[in-house]
C-alpha cells in the first residue's frame, strides 16, 4: 500500500488507475481505524479494482469546544490495518493540502434542511463541514464509488442527497453498522468511555431494539415510543439529545400511511463527556 500526503502525487496515482481502466472505490475516514472502518474497506475491495482510503481529521466539521484537538490520531496502527486489509493507496494529507487557502473564508457545500435537523440541531455547521470535505475528497480521488457506514445514517443520507443534487459522477454505497459483542456500535469515540460508562453504553442498542419491536408490533404511537426510549435512556444515566423515528429513505418525519418497514429509529445521547449515536432500521436485523 502506498502512503501519500500530497495531492499532486495522489492525482498521478489515480490517473494511472483510470488509464488502466480500473474502477476506484474511496473509503473516507478520520483514522483511528476499527473493524467498522475495515468492513468498509473490504466492501470497497469487492466493488472495485482499486481501493483508496483517506485518513483526515477534518477541522471544518468540528464545532468550538468539540474534540478536534483530542480526536485520536493513530497513523502507525492505521497503516498496518489498511495494509492488512488490502487497500491500494492511503491518502493522509495535512490540513493545508485539503484547505490551501486556510480555514478563514471557504467555498462551502450546504445541503439544506436535513443538515439542521437531528444531529445538525446539536452540532451547528457540522454537516456543512462534512459535505464540503467529502466533495473535496471525491474531487481529489476521482472515485467511481464511495463507501460510507450506516452508523452515521444522517451523514450517509446527506451525502446521497449532495451527490444527487450536484449530479456527481459516482455511486454511494452504504454498509451496515459493525457492532461490539454487546451490541454497541463500534466508534473511535468509544475509547473516551470509562469502564462504567462502557457497560451502560450497550443499553443504547438494547433500547433501539425494544423500540423497534414496539413499532413492529403495530404499536404505531411514534411519539410515545420516542418518549419512552428517551426516558429509559435517561434512567440509565444518558443525557439524550434526541430519539427520533423517521423514514429511512430520506429521514423525513413518517406519514401515518408509511409501512413500518420504511422506518428507522435514530438516537444521539451523551454518557459523561462522550456523545454516542446509533440507529436501527425496522426492515433490518431484528
Ligand atoms: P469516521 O467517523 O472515521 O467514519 C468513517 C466511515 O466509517 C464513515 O462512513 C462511518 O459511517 C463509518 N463507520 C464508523 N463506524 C462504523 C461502524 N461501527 N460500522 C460501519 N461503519 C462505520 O464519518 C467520518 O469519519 C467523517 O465524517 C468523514 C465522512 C470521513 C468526513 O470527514
Amino acid at each position: 500500500m502506498k502512503q501519500i500526503q500530497r495531492l499532486s502525487e495522489l492525482r498521478r496515482e489515480t490517473a494511472a488507475f483510470r488509464m488502466a481502466g480500473e474502477k476506484i472505490a474511496l473509503v473516507p475516514t478520520m483514522g483511528n481505524l476499527h473493524p467498522g472502518h475495515l468492513r468498509l474497506v473490504s466492501e470497497a475491495r469487492r466493488l472495485a479494482e482499486r481501493v483508496v482510503v483517506t485518513v483526515f481529521v477534518n477541522p471544518t466539521q468540528f464545532g468550538p469546544g468539540e474534540d478536534y484537538a483530542s480526536y485520536p490520531r493513530t497513523p502507525e496502527a492505521d497503516i498496518a490495518a489498511l495494509t492488512q486489509a488490502g487497500a491500494d493507496l492511503l491518502f493522509i494529507p495535512e490540513v493545508h493540502e485539503v484547505y490551501p487557502h486556510g480555514l478563514g473564508s471557504l467555498t462551502w457545500v450546504e445541503v439544506p434542511g436535513l443538515s439542521e435537523e437531528l444531529c445538525g440541531a446539536f452540532r451547528p455547521g457540522h454537516f456543512r463541514g462534512v459535505a464540503t470535505v467529502v466533495l473535496k475528497l471525491f474531487n481529489m480521488v476521482t472515485a467511481d464509488i464511495a463507501i460510507f457506514g450506516e452508523k452515521d445514517y444522517q451523514q450517509l443520507t446527506i451525502i446521497r442527497r449532495m451527490v444527487a443534487d450536484l449530479n456527481l459522477p459516482l455511486t454511494i454505497h452504504g454498509v451496515p453498522t459493525v457492532r461490539e459483542s454487546d451490541g454497541l456500535a463500534m466508534s473511535s469515540r468509544n475509547a473516551y468511555l470509562n469502564a462504567t460508562e462502557r457497560k451502560s453504553a450497550a443499553f443504547l442498542y438494547a433500547t433501539l431494539k425494544s423500540s423497534v419491536k414496539a413499532l413492529m408490533s403495530g404499536n404505531r404511537l411514534i411519539m410515545e415510543i420516542e418518549a419512552s426510549a428517551s426516558s429509559a435512556l435517561e434512567a440509565q444515566g444518558f443525557k439524550v439529545d434526541y430519539v427520533a423515528v423517521r423514514r429511512s429513505s430520506d429521514l423525513a418525519p413518517p406519514h401515518p400511511e408509511d409501512d413500518a418497514s420504511a422506518l428507522i429509529i435514530l438516537v444521539a445521547a451523551r454518557l459523561g463527556k462522550t456523545r454516542l449515536i446509533d440507529n436501527l432500521r425496522l426492515s433490518g436485523e431484528i
